[in-house]
C-alpha cells in the first residue's frame, strides 16, 4: 500500500426529511448570506427548493437564487455566479441538485475568491480556498457531495475538464434518499453505472496488495448489483434508494482509493462524449467501460479475473484467465443494458465520423501532452480504436 493523507471534513447528516436541516447546517458552518444554486426545475417541481428557504428563512438567513444549471454544467452559469456572489456579498454557497449543480456550486465557490480565471482550476492550478459549500443532494450517481473535485466544460472548444481541492469538500451534505424517487428511471440507471464506475477505476490499480480497498469496492459494487435492479422494478423503494445513495457518497470521497494507483481513463474517454453530445455521464460511461477494459485487459488479466470471480461470481478458468476476466466484462456490459443503458455509439447518439475529433480533443486538447494515463498509458491510437470498438 502507498502512503496517503486521507481528508474528508463533510459533515453526513442522512434519511427523511433532513432538508428541513438546510437552514441549521448553515448557520452551523458559519454562512450568512447564501447563495442557492440548482438546476432546471426539478427542484422547483417536487418542492424541495420551497422547503429548503423555508428553513433558512426559519434560521433568518438571507439568500439569493440562481438556478438553471444543465446536465454537464458550463462554464457560462459559473461566471455568472461569481459576479452575483461578490455583488450580493454572499459568503456561503448551497447547492440543491444533482453533481451537475454541485459541481457548478464549488467552480462557483473556488471563483469567488480568486482574482484569475475560474478556469485556472480547470487547467491545472489546485483549488487552496474557496467559500465554504453545502449540498442537498437530490441524486445518487457523481459523488460530488463527498468529493474535492468538480467539473466543468467550458463553452469556448467544448472541453470538460476536472478541478480538485480540499477546499471545495462539501462542509455538509443532505443525503435524503427519498428525494431520488422523483427521477426517471434512466437517470437513475446512468447514476447507478456512474457509481459502478467509480468504483471500477479504483479496482483497477497498479498498486499491489491493497486488499482493504479491494474488498471495500467488491462489497460496494456487490451492494449496487443488488439493488440497482430493484430500484428499476421498484421506483419507490426506499431502502434500495438509501442503499444506492450511502455506496455513491462511499464509492467516491476516495475511503475506497486510498494507498492505490486508480485509472480514471475510462472517466476521460467518456468525458469527452458528454462534451460532444451532451449525454448523461453515466450512459456514457456504459458505453466507454467495457470497451476500455476489454483494451487494457491484457496488461494486468489476473486483475479482471478476479473482479469476474468476486463481483460477478464467475468460475476461474486457471488455464485460460483471460476467458474468465472476458466473461467478468460482459456480465458488467449486460448488467447495464438490463438497467436500460445504451450500448453503443448509435445508443447513445455519438457518431463514428467523430472520432477523429473526439481524440484530438481528449488527447490534445487544453494542453494535454499527446496522450492519458491511468491504470494504462493510452496514446492517440490506442484511443481512436478504443472508440472504434464503441461504434
Ligand atoms: O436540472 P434538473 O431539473 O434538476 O434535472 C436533473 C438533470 O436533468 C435531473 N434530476 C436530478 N435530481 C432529480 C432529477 N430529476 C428528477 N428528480 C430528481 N430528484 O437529473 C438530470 C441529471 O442531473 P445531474 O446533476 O447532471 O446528474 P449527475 O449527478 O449524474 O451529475 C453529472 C455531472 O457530474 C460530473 C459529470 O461529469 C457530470 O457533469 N461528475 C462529477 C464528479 C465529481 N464532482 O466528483 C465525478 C463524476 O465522475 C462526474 O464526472
Ligand atoms: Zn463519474
Amino acid at each position: 500500500m502507498e502512503n496517503f493523507t486521507f481528508y474528508s471534513p463533510t459533515c453526513f447528516v442522512f434519511g427523511k426529511d433532513t432538508e428541513s436541516r438546510a437552514g441549521a447546517l448553515v448557520k452551523r458552518f458559519g454562512g450568512a448570506k447564501v447563495l442557492i444554486h440548482y438546476g432546471g426545475g426539478s427542484a422547483v417541481r417536487s418542492g424541495l427548493l420551497a422547503r429548503v428557504q423555508t428553513s433558512l428563512e426559519a434560521e433568518k438567513i438571507p439568500f439569493c437564487l440562481l438556478g438553471g444549471v444543465q446536465p454537464n454544467p458550463r462554464s457560462g452559469l459559473v461566471y455568472e455566479g461569481i459576479e452575483l456572489c461578490r455583488k450580493e456579498g454572499v459568503d456561503f454557497v448551497l447547492a440543491v441538485g444533482g453533481g451537475s449543480v454541485i459541481d457548478s456550486a464549488k467552480a462557483i465557490a473556488a471563483g469567488a475568491l480568486y482574482s484569475g480565471d475560474f478556469w485556472d482550476f480547470y487547467s491545472g492550478k489546485p483549488i487552496e480556498q474557496a467559500l465554504p459549500v453545502g449540498t442537498v443532494l437530490t441524486i445518487a450517481a457523481a459523488g460530488s457531495e463527498g468529493s474535492p473535485d468538480s467539473v466543468i466544460t467550458r463553452e469556448e472548444g467544448m472541453f470538460k475538464r476536472g478541478a480538485s481541492g480540499d477546499a471545495i469538500r462539501p462542509r455538509f451534505s443532505i443525503l435524503n434518499p427519498a428525494l431520488t424517487q422523483t427521477l426517471p428511471p434512466y437517470q437513475t440507471a446512468a447514476g447507478i453505472t456512474d457509481i459502478m464506475a467509480h468504483l471500477y477505476e479504483r479496482y483497477l490499480t497498479n498498486t499491489k496488495e491493497v486488499e482493504v480497498t479491494d474488498r471495500l469496492i467488491e462489497a460496494l459494487l456487490l451492494t449496487m448489483i443488488h439493488e440497482g435492479p430493484r430500484v428499476i422494478r421498484d421506483p419507490d423503494n426506499y431502502d434500495a434508494r438509501a442503499n444506492i445513495m450511502w455506496a455513491g457518497m462511499m464509492a467516491h470521497n476516495n475511503s475506497c482509493g486510498v494507498g492505490r494507483s486508480q485509472d480514471w481513463n475510462s472517466h476521460n474517454i467518456e468525458h469527452e462524449l458528454s462534451a460532444l453530445y451532451d449525454c448523461a455521464h453515466g450512459a456514457g460511461l456504459a458505453v466507454t467501460m467495457p470497451a476500455v477494459f476489454t483494451y487494457v485487459m491484457k496488461h494486468d488479466v489476473m486483475r479482471f479475473a478476479q473482479a469476474a470471480v468476486r463481483i460477478w461470481g464467475c468460475q476461474m478458468d486457471f488455464a485460460h484467465p483471460e476467458t474468465t476476466a472476458l466473461e467478468g466484462i460482459e456480465k458488467l456490459r449486460a448488467f447495464l443494458t438490463a438497467l436500460g443503458m445504451p450500448r453503443n455509439f448509435a445508443e447513445l447518439g455519438a457518431k463514428e465520423e467523430d472520432i477523429p475529433r473526439l481524440v484530438e480533443a481528449l488527447c490534445r486538447g487544453d494542453g494535454r501532452p499527446g496522450y492519458i494515463s491511468g491504470f494504462v498509458r493510452l496514446d492517440e491510437k490506442d484511443c481512436a480504436e478504443i472508440y472504434k470498438m464503441m461504434v
